[in-house]
This record gives structure tokens, sequence and C-alpha cells, in this order.
């Protein structure tokens, strides 16, 4: 821990570039003189024309269907350190995240109105430890919806079990789900999670191969239809109307699985016109997959442009058959299968978090659903305490963090985000602005740096120069993401602040021996220079 100190105060120490000085009065924003070589980086004074504006609440969650209770809580005990997580996001990107309750578990769920817990879930440990493969859910699962206030929701159904009792039971649930899910928190439905390995699941093989895009658009049509049915009947009207009945769809595991995206578009998915936004999934790669690095697969920039860009290739074909939804990433996380300890769980699964996140944002991927669930190892934080996992806020949760304070309050302005290319693919830039202004520079610095080794190497720095538009002139004030390396799975802070649990239940607690707020000078010409240690995030935030 002595090393943090000392490596942050050094960074402080080192913010007096060596490259700049002053002239004679050293104040904020006076003149200065340029030394030694600049090569700065330019930022442009507006977004790119081609580039749109992220829909608010654009750091949202997904949450694994069986384990919502334990992050929600209940009536009678409401989780509120997940409600502090959730505001503290809020109080940056200005609305709470959104929450998709689904995933996996959403398609093995059968309702049970006689059942007296919330769930009842079994394990099959030769498929899954993670999550329980056979799930009942009974009405006291509900109470969920009711803990967090001005959250809004998306409540998934299940497609993937296709029997009478399985489509009786989303009919026989509705009613539960209406009494909570009002016009205000319900944001839209989902009617199964990722469709496209139906036929191929290593948690079981739901359908034919002989099953395609036209059978999953008439069955998806078939169940939606069934709860408008039930909605009409059971609830108040203006759930069933045509305004407020929508769906986030198909769901799809990947871009290019059994079932393709664009013939499922052709084959009319929309026909109802009831479809929001087109949500589609990601990983980056698989916790168990050969040759997972942290530095390789997460800490590398060319392949989080390699793995959005598919999904960037599908939306542009998407666009070409007509397609004009906003696309979001409705699940998605570092590794799947619940993340890779070690990797998904550390300081670098969270600098990919901000990564990936905001190239996400700079191309029109308008809002991103990170996944969660109890134990699981990329989970931004542990909601209770198992036999498995303390409760606890992770490394995760700060990229989530970062990436809010990096896009500002989505709700006073629009907000777009850029891409600023650079050189390495162990490094990434972000410009952000709110309308048509520039308004910070997000820098991350992904060189692998590990401190939990017998003898660490003194952390290197890279001076990052850029240049904006002359209007920036001044004082930057830096924000930093650190921790002791990418290694590190506690001790993380985003600008002097932690979120610990231990510390206070999840609200913002400033630390005093870590440095926060530093001012970097932007010179008259628009040139500034921001230092990284290896391994860590800088939002600049201008004075434009
Ligand atoms: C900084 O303060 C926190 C909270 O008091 C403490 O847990 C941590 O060990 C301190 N770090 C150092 C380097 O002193
Ligand atoms: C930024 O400028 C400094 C000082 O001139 C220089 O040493 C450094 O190499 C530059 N950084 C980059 C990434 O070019
Ligand atoms: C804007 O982005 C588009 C698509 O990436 C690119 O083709 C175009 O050159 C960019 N325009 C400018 C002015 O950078
Ligand atoms: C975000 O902006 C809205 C509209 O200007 C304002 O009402 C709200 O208080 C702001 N929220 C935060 C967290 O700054
Ligand atoms: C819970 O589910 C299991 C089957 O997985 C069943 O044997 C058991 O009776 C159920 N418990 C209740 C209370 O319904
Ligand atoms: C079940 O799937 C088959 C084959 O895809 C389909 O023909 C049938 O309509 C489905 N049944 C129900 C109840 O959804
Ligand atoms: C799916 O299979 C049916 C029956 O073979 C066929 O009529 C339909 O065109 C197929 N749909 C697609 C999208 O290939
Ligand atoms: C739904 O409405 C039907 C028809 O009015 C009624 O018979 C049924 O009891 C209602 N279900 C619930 C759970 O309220
Ligand atoms: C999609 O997957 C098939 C094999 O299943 C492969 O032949 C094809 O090249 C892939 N297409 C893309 C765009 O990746
Ligand atoms: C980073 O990802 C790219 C694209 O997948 C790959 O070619 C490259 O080898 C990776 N870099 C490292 C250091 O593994
Ligand atoms: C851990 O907790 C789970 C769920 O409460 C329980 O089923 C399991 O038996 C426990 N395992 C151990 C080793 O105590
Ligand atoms: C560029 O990346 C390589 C490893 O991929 C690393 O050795 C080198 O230090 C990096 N350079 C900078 C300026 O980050």
């Amino acid at each position: 821990m002595t090393l943090f100190r000392t490596l942050l105060f050094s960074v402080t120490a080192a913010s007096a570039h060596p490259a700049w000085i002053f002239d004679g009065t050293n104040s904020i924003g006076t003149p200065y003189t340029r030394l030694g070589d600049f090569d700065p980086v330019s930022i442009p004074a507006a977004p790119n024309g081609s580039i749109e504006p992220v829909l608010s609440s654009f750091v949202s969650f997904s949450i694994e269907f069986a384990f919502f209770p334990d992050f929600a809580g209940d009536k009678q005990i409401p989780n509120t350190f997940s409600d502090n997580l959730l505001n503290n996001l809020r109080d940056f990107q200005g609305s709470r995240p959104h929450i998709r309750v689904g995933g996996n578990t959403q398609d093995y769920a059968l309702f049970d109105p006689d059942l007296k817990t919330a769930t009842n879930g079994t394990y099959i440990p030769s498929i899954s430890q993670d999550y329980p493969r056979i799930l009942t859910i009974g009405p006291k699962y509900f109470d969920s919806y009711t803990t967090w206030p001005n959250t809004r929701f998306i409540h998934g159904f299940n497609l993937a079990k296709n029997d009478s009792v399985a489509a009786a039971s989303i009919v026989r649930s509705v009613p539960y789900a209406c009494r909570v899910l009002n016009r205000k928190s319900l944001l839209y439905w989902e009617m199964g999670n990722e469709p496209d390995l139906f036929k191929t699941s290593a948690q079981g093989i739901m359908r034919p191969a002989t099953w395609n895009e036209t059978d999953y658009v008439k069955e998806w049509q078939t169940k939606v239809a069934s709860v408008k049915s039930a909605l009409q009947l059971n609830c108040s009207a203006d759930l069933a109307s045509d305004a407020k009945f929508k769906w986030i769809a198909p769901s799809f595991a990947g871009t290019n699985n059994s079932l393709n995206p664009v013939k499922t578009w052709e084959a009319g998915l929309d026909s109802g016109e009831n479809i929001a936004r087109f949500s589609s999934h990601n990983y980056i790669g698989g916790a168990t997959q050969p040759g997972v690095t942290l530095a390789g697969t997460l800490m590398n920039h060319t392949k989080t442009v390699a793995s959005v860009g598919a999904h960037n290739k599908e939306q542009a074909s998407l666009k070409a058959v007509g397609m004009n939804l906003d696309y979001i990433m409705g699940e998605t996380n570092s590794l799947y299968n619940q993340g890779k300890p070690g990797l998904s769980n550390s300081f670098g699964a969270a600098l990919w978090g901000v990564d990936f996140n905001l190239y996400c944002a700079s191309t029109n991927i308008k809002q991103v659903y990170m996944h969660q669930g109890t134990d699981y190892r990329y989970a931004s934080w542990q909601p209770i305490t198992t036999n498995k996992t303390t409760v606890g806020t992770k490394a995760p949760y700060y990229g989530n963090i970062a990436v809010a304070a990096a896009l500002g309050n989505i709700t006073a302005n629009e907000v777009r985000v850029q891409n600023i290319p650079l050189k390495n693919e162990t490094e990434a830039a972000y410009s952000i602005y709110a309308g048509e202004t520039l308004k910070r520079v997000m820098v991350i610095n992904m060189n692998q740096y590990n401190y939990s080794v017998e003898a660490p190497i003194k952390r290197p720095e890279i001076a990052y120069n850029f240049t904006v538009p002359s209007s920036c002139a001044g004082i930057a004030w830096v924000h930093r993401l650190i921790a002791n390396g990418s290694d590190a799975i506690t001790g993380i802070t985003f600008n002097g602040n932690s979120y610990n649990y231990e510390l206070a239940e999840g609200k913002p607690k400033l630390l005093g021996n870590v440095t926060k707020d530093e001012s970097i000078p932007v010179g008259s010409d628009g040139g500034f220079s921001v230092e990284l240690p290896w391994s860590s995030a800088a939002l600049v935030q201008l004075a434009c």
C-alpha cells in the first residue's frame, strides 16, 4: 500500500510537465512556452457528423433473472447497498441505470402462483455451478421491482421452454408483473434470451436443427401477443396501449450464430411495430477459452474494436434492410460463463470496461447493459454475502463510474462520444461533447502493470499530448481512475473516491491519501499534456 501512496504523489509532482513552463506568473490560465518534442494528437472541436447521441442511462445493467431478488432485495429488506451504487451513477450521468432483468435463467423460469418464496432454484452442477438450471418464481419475486425508487426495468419472459405449461406460465405471471411495473417503472419487456443459441446451447438444446428465423419470429410474435392479451385482461389499460407495449429484441448472443439477425428482421420480427430497441449481446471472449489473458484479450483496444466491430457491421446491414431502431448492447461483459477469476474481477477489467463502453458509444451503440449475477466473477458488485463471495463493490464498478463521469449529465444535453485514434493497441482516447461543445477527454492506458509480484518494476508513466480548440485554453482538471496495478482487485479509486461497501455502504467516500482534482494547463493554442501511469485512465475536464 505504501507503493500506492508513493506512486500517486509522484504523479502529482510530475504534473508540472517537463515539456512545459509557465511564463513569469505561473498562475491559472496564463500563457506558457512549449519546450521539446510535443507531437500532439488533435481533438476536433465538434463531433463527427456521423456520430449520434447516446441514450440517457447509457450506463445500465442487466441482472441475471434468478438473482434479481439478491440485487434488489424485497419490500421488507430492500438492498440499499445496490441502491447507493445506482445513485452514484445517476449523480454522474443524470439518471439511474436502466435494469434489464433477464439472461439464461429468464429462459428457465416458470411461474407458480402458490410458491411462497421469490424463487426456487435448483443447480445442476454438470450444466452450471453459477446459476440454477431449474427455476420457479412466485408472486413474491415481483416485490423486488418495488425496492428501488426512480428505476426503470425491462422484464424478461421465457421463450425457450416451448410447451403449453410454459406458455400458460407467461400469461399467469403477467397480472403480478403489472401490479408492480407501472407506466413509469416499466421500460420494456423482453421475450427470450439469446434464441440464436436455442439449437446449440451447452445448457440444453431447446429447438430442432431445422428451426429457422421464420419459426423464431412466429413463436416470438405468438408469445408477445399472449402477453398483450393478459395485460388487457388483468392490467391497467395503458400498459397494453400501442405507445407503452414495447419490447427489446431479438437479444441474440452474437452477430453470426445459428439465427441470422438480418434474416430475422426480414422475416418480419417487427411487423407488429412493437419493438423499441434492437438489442444484441456481446462478450469479448470466454472464461475458459484457451489463450485468454488480461493483457491480450481485455486490455487490448484492437480486440475491443474487433469485437464491437462485428456489431457495427450488423447494424449497417440491418440499416440497409430498413431497421431504424436504436441499437443497444442489452447484455454484455468481459468473458462469458460469468467471467474468469484474476481477469474479469481485476482493475484491468475495469479499464477494459471504460474502453469497451466508450467505444460502443462512439459507434452509435446507444446504451450498454453490463451483465451481473450473484457470485459472478465479472460482476460490478456482489449484492449479498454468500458462501462463495463477500458483499462488496468490485473492480468493474469503478469502470462504470468512470464511463458515467465521462459522459456527464445525459439528461441535460445531447452527449456524443468520438474515438480519437492512438498508435498503440494498449491505449485509447475519447472526446466527449455536450451538444456541439467539447467537454472532456478520456485517456486510457492499458499497458499491463502488475504490482502483486515479488519485485514490481517502477511503474512507468506516459505523457499523452493533445490539442483542443483554443477556446479550451486555461486550466483543465484531471480525474483519475487508478489502483495499484491492473492486477488489483481492491483499493481502486476514481478522482480520490472509493465506493467500497465497507467504507460507506457504497456511497462515495473521499480518501485523504489519494490525489483528486489535479489541474493541468491548457495552452492558448489548445495544447495540453497529461501523464498516465501504466494501467490507469484519466478523465480530463476541459473548460471550453
Ligand atoms: C487510504 O485510505 C484508505 C481508507 O482509509 C485505506 O483503506 C488505505 O489503506 C489507504 N491507503 C494508503 C496507501 O494509505
Ligand atoms: C508528449 O510530449 C512529451 C514532451 O515533449 C514527450 O516526451 C512525449 O513523448 C510526448 N508523448 C507522446 C505520446 O508522443
Ligand atoms: C466521420 O466519420 C465517418 C465514418 O467513420 C468517416 O468516414 C468520415 O471521414 C469522418 N469525417 C470526419 C470529418 O472526420
Ligand atoms: C442533470 O440535468 C438535469 C436537467 O438540466 C437536472 O435537472 C439534473 O439535476 C441534473 N442532474 C445531475 C446529477 O447533475
Ligand atoms: C423446488 O424445486 C424442486 C425441483 O427443482 C422441487 O423438488 C421442490 O419441491 C420445490 N420446492 C418448492 C417449495 O416448491
Ligand atoms: C414449439 O416449437 C415448434 C417448432 O419450432 C413450433 O412449431 C410450435 O408452434 C411451438 N409451440 C409453442 C407452444 O410455442
Ligand atoms: C424456414 O423454413 C421454412 C420451412 O422450411 C421456410 O418456408 C422458410 O422460408 C424458412 N425461413 C428462412 C428465413 O429461411
Ligand atoms: C385476470 O383476469 C381474469 C378475468 O377477469 C380473472 O378471472 C383472473 O382472476 C385475473 N387474474 C388475476 C391473477 O388477477
Ligand atoms: C458466420 O459463420 C459462418 C460459419 O458458421 C462462417 O462461414 C461465416 O464466415 C461467418 N460470417 C461472418 C461475417 O463472420
Ligand atoms: C490484441 O488483439 C488483436 C486482435 O484480436 C490481436 O491481433 C493481438 O495479438 C492482441 N494483442 C495481444 C498483445 O495479445
Ligand atoms: C452454499 O450456499 C448454497 C445456497 O445457499 C447452498 O446450496 C450450498 O449448500 C452452500 N455450500 C456450502 C459448501 O456451504
Ligand atoms: C505499445 O505497446 C507495446 C506492447 O504492445 C508496449 O511494449 C509499448 O510500451 C507500448 N508503447 C506505448 C507508448 O505505450
